[in-house]
């Protein structure tokens, strides 16, 4: 379905009945990126998949930013009449769930952070984006599926499971490179979300795939310690994109989390 809000078409999806839950993508994704857990939470969640401006059928216009994405979302949660929800962020998703929870937190039941990190870029990674822009606008977003796929993908999927490869790397390639050039611009320009970490006072759960290479097990370790009360799960066998890697070990830390909920 897509939806205009605020002049800016928003490409989402809205199924299942029960708790409301929304869902970002990272980066180059699109929705389809949590295909598997709105699949298997449908019975016990509204779960609301959302492509972030830029990707999937979202418009590719700016303006850009991490807090632009997060007032997206606000903005179609309001109009679909969801008041209140369980927000899911993988890596750059995760980014965008630090800013809902700073500029919306009202709207936050609790908090779901994979595969993602709190801190600012390092010098190198800065320079890395900078020249990912210049490659996205010469080659593609082809070329940035080619660079891209390489750490996003674990070592263990990699070797048992290839053809996941392919897919996500078509995800990554479908991208726009408005999109992709919008999305390194929001995260060159985003918030040290260091600080909000101590202000988090709604249940959360930190998931990471045990081979990620782009956020490693020590930056959710960092999340964990920081925010009081979360839960730390890490998915063995898997790396970045844990929740397509392993969707069955993802979903069961996911749905024991969303039932602990339903008493908390
Ligand atoms: C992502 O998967 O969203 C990216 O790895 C995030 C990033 O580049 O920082």
């Amino acid at each position: 379905m897509i939806v205009l809000c605020d002049g800016v078409e928003i490409g989402y999806d809205d199924v299942g009945t029960g708790m409301p839950m929304a869902f970002i993508h990272g980066f180059p994704h699109n929705r389809t990126l949590w295909a598997p857990q709105v699949s298997a939470l449908v019975d016990r969640a509204r779960c609301i998949a959302f492509d972030l401006r830029g990707f999937g059928e979202s418009s590719r216009n700016g303006p850009f930013s991490i807090d632009q994405y997060a007032d997206d979302l606000a903005m179609l949660l309001r109009m679909l009449g969801i008041e209140r929800t369980v927000v899911a962020g993988l890596s750059m998703g995760g980014y965008v769930a630090f800013a809902f929870w700073r500029r919306h937190r009202e709207m936050v039941r609790a908090l779901v952070l994979a595969d993602t990190r709190a801190g600012i870029d390092s010098e190198e990674t800065r320079a890395k984006r900078v020249a990912l822009i210049e490659l996205a606008h010469e080659r593609g977003s082809g070329a940035v599926a080619d660079g891209q796929i390489v750490g996003m993908i674990g070592k263990s999927t990699r070797e048992k499971r290839p053809a996941l490869i392919d897919d996500v790397h078509r995800m990554m390639g479908s991208a726009s490179v408005e999109g992709i050039h919008g999305a390194l611009e929001a995260m060159l320009g985003r918030d040290d979300s260091t600080p909000t970490l101590a202000t988090i006072d709604v249940p959360t759960l930190v998931v990471v795939g045990a081979e990620d290479v782009l956020t490693p097990v020590r930056e959710a370790e960092i999340l964990h310690d920081a925010i009081r009360g979360s839960r730390l799960e890490v998915i063995k066998h898997a790396g970045h994109v844990s929740n397509l890697e392993r969707p069955a070990a993802f979903n069961h830390v996911l749905s024991e989390f969303l039932a602990a909920l339903d008493y908390a």
